[in-house]
C-alpha cells in the first residue's frame, strides 16, 4: 500500500515536471548580454513608465522624481525634475502613523500624455495624492497642485491603474487613506463618473492594468469606444472558507455621463465579468492576475487580450498566460446573462444566476444607433429601470473564456508579473505573437506559442540584483524595437532580440526565433527588422528545421600534445539548455561515463592519459527539435603524445593523498609499447592540466599543475548554473524527501491503525475509521454544487487548518443542501480526504477535528 501512494505521488509530481516547464532554450546570464541601464543614485522606486514613440523619449516616474530620457539610449537623461514632498506634509504624515522615511514620499503613479505639450502627472505625495500638469518644452509643474483623491494612491504600496483617453484620465485606485474604498472613476471636467462604493461593484480589488479599445470606424451601429480594467477582487458568487480570489475584466463606455436621477454620476455602463485561466483536466485554476497586454494594431481584425495569472495558493510557483479575442470578451457584456444577488435571512447574500426579465435598453449597455433610434441619445435619458437594474447587477454570469480554452504558456518554478507582446511576421509570412514575460527574479522570458506547442526561446536576467520586474514597455516602431522594464533599482533597456550572439546557422535556425534569421552570404545571424530590405536566401525556421543549413565543419582542430598519466581538459561550451552535449573519439562516441573520463559543464576531463588516447576528439551537440535531430560540432580538438624524456615528481605529488576521490588517475605501472615516459611505479603521477580554448589563439597552453591544484581548478571549471537548473537539482532531493516522509506517513499510520501507538493517534484513528464509514453521496451533490474546483487539490487540505464559515445556507436551487452544521461540513472535509490521499494526512489536523465531534 505504502508502494502504491508513494507511485501515486511520484506520478503527480512527474507529470507536473513534465506538462509545465518548457524550458527557455537559452539562459543569458546578467553580463552577458548588452544591455543599457538608467539609475541614479539615491534614486529609487523606478516603477511607472511612460513611452512617447514619436518624441523617442522614455519618462520615468520614480520616487519624488521625473526623468525624460532618450528611449534610443535611456542612459542619456534629458531632463529630470524633483517633485518633493514639503517638510510640512511629511511631518503630518507621520503622525498618522506611516513612515517619515518610506511611506511619507511622493510615489509618482500616474504618467499619462495630456497633449503635445503636456504630461498628467500624480504622485501619492505622503498619503495626500496630488496631480499636477507637466510642461514638456520647460519640463516644470504648472504648479496646480490639483487633489489627487480617486485617481492616485494615498499609499505608495497599493494598487492603481490608469489610462489617458482623449485628455480625460481613467484609473482604478482608492479614494481613501486606509485604502478601503475601491474606485474606477473618469476625471474630466465636463462630467466626471465613478463607481457607486459598493461591494458588488468592488470588492477589495487589486487593478493591474486599463486600456482603451476604439470602436471600429466603419461598422454601422455607432458603437462607442469602450475602456476596459482588469483587476483581481474578492469573490462574491463563490462560496469558500477563506477569501476566494477573481481575476475580473471590467468595462465602461466612452461617451457615458452617467444617470439623471438613479447613478447620478456614477457609471451606468459598468459591468463585469470573470476571466477564465485554468487547465481543466489537471484541475489547475490560475485566478489572479498580475499583467494585462492589449495587442492592438491595425493590421489585426481584432484586439487580443494577453494576461499573466498566477494561482491564489502558489507554493509550487505556477504562472500562465491566457489570451482572449475581443470577441469573446464583447459577447459576454453585450449577450451575456446577468448575476443577481439574493438576500437570504441573516443578512447574508448569495449570488445567483438571473433568469428573469431584462429591461430595455439593455443595462450596461453603450448607447449604440439602436438606442439612439428609440431616442435615448446619452445616458442621462436612460429609463431607472434599466439604471436600477445595472446599479444592482453589475456582475455578469457568463465568463470569459480563454482562446482555445487553456493556457498559452504554463511555466513553473516561477511567478510571472509583467507581460508585453509583440506581433511579427517571419520570413515565411506566417505571424507569431511573441510573448515577452517579466518574472519576480528580475528575469525577462521570450515565449512563443504555435498550434501544438509553446517554446521559450530565451531567458534574460534584466536586472542583476533579482528584483522583480514592476514594468514592461514595449517599443516597436519598425527598425527600432527595443524593451523597457522598470523596478525598484532601475529601468533596463534591451533589445528584443540577440542574433548576433548565435555564430552557426544551425544554431540560429534552432532558437525558432521570428526576429532572428541567417544570412548564408555573411555568415552571420541578423535581425531581420533590422535589415533595409528582405532576401530570398536568408534561412528561418521556426519550427525548428535546420536541414537547409550547410554549416562548414569548422577544420581547425586545436592540436595539443600530452605527456603519459597526464590529464586533459578539452573546452567545448553548449548555450542551448535543449542540447545535449556528446563527444566523440575517432568517430564512435565516448562513453564518458567510464571513470577514465569526467564531463564538465564546460569540458571533458581526461585521466591518466595514454598511448590509447591519442586522436581526434570531437565535441558534439545535439539538439532534438519534433524527433529531427540536429548535430553540431562545436570544438575540434587533437590529442598526440608528447616523445619526451619525463622528469621525476616531485615529493609533494608523491605525498599528495587520494582523498577519496575515485577519478584521481593512480598508476601502478606504465608499460605502453614504445613509451618513452619513465615514471616511477611507486610515484604518484603529475597530472597535468591540459587548457584547450574554444578559439585556437596562439600555440596550445600546456601546464604542469599537482593533484590538488587541479582539483581545486575544477570547480572553476563548471560554470554558474542556471536558475532552473538548480531547480532541477532540488527536485531529485524533493522526491528523496518525499519518498521518505511518505514512507515514515505509511509506517506511522499502519502503527496507528494496529493502534500501536497510544493517545492521540487513537483519536486520529477512530476519526480516520469513522470518516471511511460515511457514504460518498452524502456530499457529492455538495461537490457538484460548487460550481466548479475552485482551488487545486492541494489546497483544501491547506484551507482547512482554518477555521470554518458558517454553515452554508439552504433553499436555492442552483445550491443543493450541503449539509447544515458545521460538525458535518467538517466531517465530510475529514472523510473526502481519507478517501482522496489515505497517506498524506496530518495528525494534528484530524485531532482538532475530533475535538470539535466530541463537544
Ligand atoms: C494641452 O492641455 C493643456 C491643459 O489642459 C492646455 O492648457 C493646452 O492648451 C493644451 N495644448 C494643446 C496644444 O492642446
Ligand atoms: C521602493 O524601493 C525600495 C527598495 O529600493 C523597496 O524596499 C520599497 O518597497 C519600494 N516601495 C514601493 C512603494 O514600491
Ligand atoms: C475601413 O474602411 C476603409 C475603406 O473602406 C479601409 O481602407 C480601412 O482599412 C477600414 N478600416 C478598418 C479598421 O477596417
Ligand atoms: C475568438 O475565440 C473564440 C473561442 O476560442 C472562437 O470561437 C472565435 O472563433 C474567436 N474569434 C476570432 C475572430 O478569432
Ligand atoms: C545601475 O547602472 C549601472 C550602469 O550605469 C549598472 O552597471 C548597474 O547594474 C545598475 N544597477 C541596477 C540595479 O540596475
Ligand atoms: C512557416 O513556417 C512554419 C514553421 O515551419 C509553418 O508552420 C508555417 O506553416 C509556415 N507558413 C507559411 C505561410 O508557409
Ligand atoms: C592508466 O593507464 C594504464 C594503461 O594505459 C593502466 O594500466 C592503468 O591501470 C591506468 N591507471 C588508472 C589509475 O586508471
Amino acid at each position: 500500500m505504502a508502494l502504491c501512494a508513494f507511485y501515486a505521488v511520484w506520478g503527480l509530481l512527474l507529470e507536473v515536471a513534465i506538462a509545465f516547464g518548457p524550458v527557455p532554450r537559452i539562459t543569458w546570464e546578467h553580463k552577458e548580454v548588452q544591455l543599457i541601464h538608467f539609475n541614479e543614485s539615491k534614486v529609487s522606486n523606478y516603477s511607472t513608465l511612460l513611452l512617447s514613440e514619436d518624441k523617442n523619449i522614455l519618462y520615468v516616474g520614480a520616487r519624488e522624481v521625473i526623468f525624460a530620457l532618450n528611449a534610443v539610449n535611456i542612459a542619456e537623461k534629458q531632463h529630470e525634475l524633483h517633485w518633493k514632498v514639503t517638510e510640512d506634509k511629511r511631518t503630518k504624515c507621520a503622525i498618522k502613523g506611516k513612515s517619515e522615511q518610506t511611506e511619507c514620499r511622493n510615489y509618482v503613479r500616474v504618467l499619462q500624455q495630456l497633449n503635445d505639450t503636456f504630461l498628467y502627472v500624480c504622485g501619492t505625495n505622503a498619503f495626500q495624492p496630488t496631480c499636477d500638469y507637466l510642461n514638456l518644452i520647460s519640463f516644470e509643474l504648472g504648479g496646480k497642485n490639483e487633489d489627487g483623491k480617486g485617481r492616485c494612491p494615498f499609499d505608495p504600496a497599493q494598487s492603481y491603474t490608469s489610462v489617458m483617453v482623449d485628455e480625460e484620465l481613467y484609473s482604478g485606485t482608492s479614494y481613501n487613506f486606509l485604502g478601503s474604498e475601491p474606485i474606477i472613476s473618469r476625471h474630466s471636467h465636463q462630467s466626471p463618473l465613478r463607481t457607486e462604493y459598493a461591494i458588488p461593484w468592488l470588492n477589495e480589488p487589486n487593478f493591474v492594468f486599463a486600456d482603451v479599445i476604439r470602436a471600429d470606424p466603419n461598422s454601422t451601429d455607432g458603437e462607442d469606444d469602450k475602456i476596459y480594467f482588469f483587476f483581481t477582487e474578492v469573490s462574491v458568487e463563490y462560496e469558500f472558507v477563506g477569501k476566494l480570489m477573481i481575476p475580473r475584466i471590467a468595462r465602461v463606455c466612452k461617451r457615458d455621463q452617467g444617470g439623471l436621477r438613479t447613478l447620478q454620476k456614477k457609471w451606468t455602463s459598468f459591468l463585469k465579468a470573470r476571466l477564465i485561466c485554468t487547465i481543466p483536466d489537471k484541475n489547475l485554476i490560475f485566478n489572479v492576475i498580475n499583467d494585462v497586454f492589449i495587442l492592438k494594431s491595425p493590421t489585426l481584425k481584432e484586439p487580443v487580450i494577453y494576461g499573466v495569472f498566477t494561482p491564489q495558493l502558489n507554493n509550487v510557483g505556477l504562472s500562465a498566460v491566457c489570451a482572449y479575442n475581443l470577441s469573446t470578451v464583447e459577447e459576454v457584456f453585450s449577450k451575456g446573462k446577468y448575476m443577481q444577488s439574493a438576500t437570504v435571512e441573516q443578512s447574508h447574500t448569495k449570488w445567483v444566476r438571473y433568469n428573469g426579465e431584462i429591461p430595455n435598453p439593455r443595462p450596461g449597455a453603450c448607447i449604440n444607433n439602436e438606442a439612439r433610434a428609440s431616442n435615448y441619445m446619452s445616458s442621462l435619458n436612460l429609463p431607472d429601470k434599466t439604471l436600477q437594474f445595472v446599479k444592482d447587477h453589475p456582475l455578469m454570469d457568463d465568463s470569459v473564456t480563454p482562446m482555445g480554452d487553456r493556457p498559452r504558456l504554463v511555466k513553473r518554478d516561477v511567478k510571472y508579473t509583467q507581460i508585453v507582446v509583440d506581433r511579427v511576421r517571419a520570413l515565411n509570412g506566417s505571424i507569431y505573437d511573441v510573448m515577452f514575460i517579466g518574472t519576480d527574479r528580475g528575469a525577462l522570458h521570450k515565449a512563443i506559442s504555435y498550434e501544438n506547442g509553446m517554446h521559450i526561446i530565451e531567458e534574460t536576467q534584466l536586472f542583476p540584483n533579482f528584483e522583480p520586474v514592476q514594468t514592461l514597455l514595449l517599443s516597436s516602431k519598425t527598425g527600432r524595437r527595443y524593451l523597457f522594464a522598470g523596478s525598484n533599482s532601475g529601468v533596463v533597456q534591451s533589445p528584443v532580440a540577440f542574433c548576433d550572439k548565435y555564430t552557426t546557422c544551425v544554431d540560429c535556425v534552432l532558437a525558432r526565433d521570428p526576429y532572428c534569421a541567417w544570412k548564408p552570404l555573411e555568415a552571420s545571424c541578423i535581425d531581420i527588422f533590422k535589415e533595409g530590405e528582405m532576401e530570398r536566401n536568408w534561412i528561418q525556421n521556426i519550427g525548428g528545421d535546420a536541414s537547409s543549413c550547410s554549416d562548414k565543419v569548422r577544420e581547425n582542430p586545436l592540436q595539443h600534445t600530452f605527456k603519459h598519466g597526464s590529464t586533459a581538459e578539452l573546452k567545448c561550451s553548449q548555450k542551448s539548455n535543449l542540447a545535449q552535449v556528446v563527444w566523440k573519439f575517432k568517430d564512435d562516441v565516448l562513453r564518458v561515463e567510464s571513470p577514465k573520463y569526467r564531463l564538465l559543464e564546460k569540458a571533458l576531463l581526461i585521466f591518466n592519459l595514454s598511448e590509447g588516447d591519442s586522436g581526434v576528439y570531437q565535441c558534439l551537440s545535439e539538439e532534438k527539435v519534433k524527433n529531427k535531430k540536429f548535430s553540431q560540432v562545436l570544438a575540434k580538438h587533437v590529442l598526440e603524445l608528447k616523445k619526451m624524456q619525463h622528469t621525476t615528481v616531485g615529493p609533494a605529488a608523491t605525498a599528495a593523498p587520494t582523498e577519496g576521490n575515485s577519478d584521481v588517475p593512480k598508476v601502478s605501472a606504465v608499460s605502453t609499447e614504445g613509451s618513452t615516459a619513465h615514471i616511477s611505479t611507486t610515484h604518484m603521477v603529475p597530472v597535468t592540466t591540459v587548457r584547450i580554448l574554444t578559439k585556437p589563439i596562439g600555440p596550445v597552453l600546456t601546464s604542469v599543475a599537482s593533484n590538488t591544484e587541479l582539483f581545486n581548478s575544477i570547480p572553476d571549471a563548471v560554470p554558474e548554473k542556471t536558475m532552473f537548473l538548480k531547480s532541477n537539482d532540488n527536485f531529485l532531493l524533493m522526491f528523496l524527501f518525499l519518498f521518505f516522509f511518505i514512507l515514515f506517513l505509511c509506517l506511522l499510520s499502519y502503527n496507528c491503525y494496529k493502534g500501536y501507538l497510544p493517545g492521540q493517534c487513537l483519536k486520529f484513528r477512530s476519526v480516520m475509521l469513522l470518516g471511511k464509514k460515511k457514504t460518498k453521496s452524502d456530499f457529492s451533490d455538495c461537490e457538484q454544487s460548487v460550481k466548479e474546483t475552485l482551488v487545486e487539490q492541494g489546497s483544501v487540505s491547506h484551507q482547512s487548518g482554518e477555521q470554518p464559515k458558517p454553515a452554508h445556507d439552504t433553499g436555492y436551487e442552483t445550491e443543493p443542501d450541503c449539509g447544515n452544521s458545521q460538525l458535518q461540513a467538517g466531517d465530510s472535509q475529514a472523510s473526502r480526504e481519507a478517501k482522496d490521499k489515505p497517506f498524506d494526512v496530518k495528525c494534528e489536523l484530524k485531532y482538532a477535528d475530533s475535538d470539535v465531534e466530541g463537544d
